[in-house]
C-alpha cells in the first residue's frame, strides 16, 4: 500500500493523462466523468460470478491490460501471479501506479497482443478483454493466444455491432447458395474504415454469431456468455489445420527448426 496522502494521488493521476479506467485509489477516481459512467467496474459486476473466486495457484495474463482494472481484480482474487502487457506508455504508466497505489504486485510489459510469444510460456487464465475490435488482424491475435499463451481459461470481450441473433450455420453451402449471408445471424465482421466513436483505433465490430465463431475457429470453447460481449472460454484443440501465419515463434524454436539463421 503506497504512503500518499489523497492530494498526491490526484495529483499524480492527473499527471498521468486522460484514464479510461476508472479505479478506486484511495478515494481518488481516476475516470469520474467516463462516458460509460463507471467503467469497467459496471461490466465487471456483470459477469465477476463467470471468473473463478480464487485464484490462488494460477497465472493470469492480463492482455491490453489499460489502467490495470481486471489485473488489480485478478491479484485481489490471489492469483500467484498477474501479467500485464499493453503496447502504450501512457495506459502502462498508470497501470503501474494504480498497482502501487493499491499494494497489487503485478508484472507489466510493453509488448503488443502480436508478440506474446515473447513471453515464453503459458498462463492459466487470459484475459482478453477489450482488445479484438482495436486491432487490423483479430484473428491473427486469436490464433498467437493459442498457440503461445493460453493454457486454460480465456476471459474474451469485444465491443458488438449488429444483430445478437445467431443463427445456425451448416458447415458447408453450394456455391449458388447466398442467402444465409443476409441473414442477420450469420457471422459478420464489419469494418470499420474511418473512425467510430472518435477513435481511429476501432478497426472491426463483430456481430454476436462472429465474435463466437471467430473464438470456436481460433481453438477457444465458450463454456460460459455471463453478459453481452463477455464469453468465459476454454482452450481446446483448433478445428482445423488453419492457424496463425505470422512468425511469432520464440527465435529459439525457430532457429531449432531451421527457419531463422
Ligand atoms: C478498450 S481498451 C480495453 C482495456 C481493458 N482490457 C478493458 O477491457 O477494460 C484497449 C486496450 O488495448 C490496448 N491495445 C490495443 N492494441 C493492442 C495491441 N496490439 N497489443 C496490446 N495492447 C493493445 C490499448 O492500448 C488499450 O489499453
Amino acid at each position: 500500500m503506497t504512503s500518499l496522502t489523497a492530494d498526491q494521488i490526484r495529483e499524480r493521476v492527473a499527471e498521468l493523462g486522460d484514464w479510461f479506467h476508472n479505479i478506486d485509489l484511495n478515494g481518488v477516481r481516476t475516470a469520474p466523468d467516463h462516458f460509460l459512467n463507471d467503467y469497467p467496474n459496471v461490466k465487471w459486476k456483470r459477469f465477476e460470478h463467470a471468473v473463478p473466486k480464487d485464484l490462488t495457484g494460477r497465472t493470469v495474463l492480463d492482455i491490453g491490460c489499460n489502467g490495470g482494472f481486471y489485473s488489480i481484480e485478478m491479484k485481489r482474487r490471489g492469483a500467484d501471479r498477474v501479467v500485464a502487457i499493453d503496447f502504450d506508455d501512457r495506459y502502462l504508466a498508470q497501470a503501474k501506479f494504480a498497482a502501487e497505489v493499491t499494494g497489487q504486485d503485478i508484472e507489466f510489459h510493453k509488448m503488443s497482443v502480436y508478440d506474446v510469444a515473447k513471453l515464453g510460456e503459458s498462463f492459466d487464465v487470459v484475459l482478453f478483454m477489450g482488445v479484438l475490435y482495436h486491432l487490423r488482424h483479430p484473428l491473427l491475435a486469436l490464433d498467437l493466444i493459442h498457440d503461445h499463451v493460453a493454457r486454460d481459461l480465456m476471459i474474451f470481450q469485444s465491443m458488438q455491432r449488429g444483430s445478437a441473433e445467431v443463427a445456425p450455420v451448416r458447415t458447408d453451402y453450394d456455391f449458388f447458395e447466398q442467402d444465409h449471408f443476409d441473414d442477420p445471424g450469420y457471422p459478420k465482421l464489419h469494418f470499420i474504415e474511418h473512425d467510430y466513436a472518435r477513435d481511429w483505433t476501432n478497426w472491426w465490430a463483430p456481430n454476436a454469431a462472429c465474435a463466437e465463431a471467430m473464438l470456436r475457429s481460433a481453438g477457444f470453447a465458450i463454456t460460459e456468455h455471463p453478459e453481452r460481449e463477455v464469453y468465459v472460454c476454454r482452450r481446446v484443440d483448433r478445428p482445423t489445420e488453419a492457424g496463425a501465419v505470422y512468425p511469432a515463434q520464440p527465435k529459439e524454436d525457430a532457429v531449432k527448426k531451421g527457419t531463422v539463421g
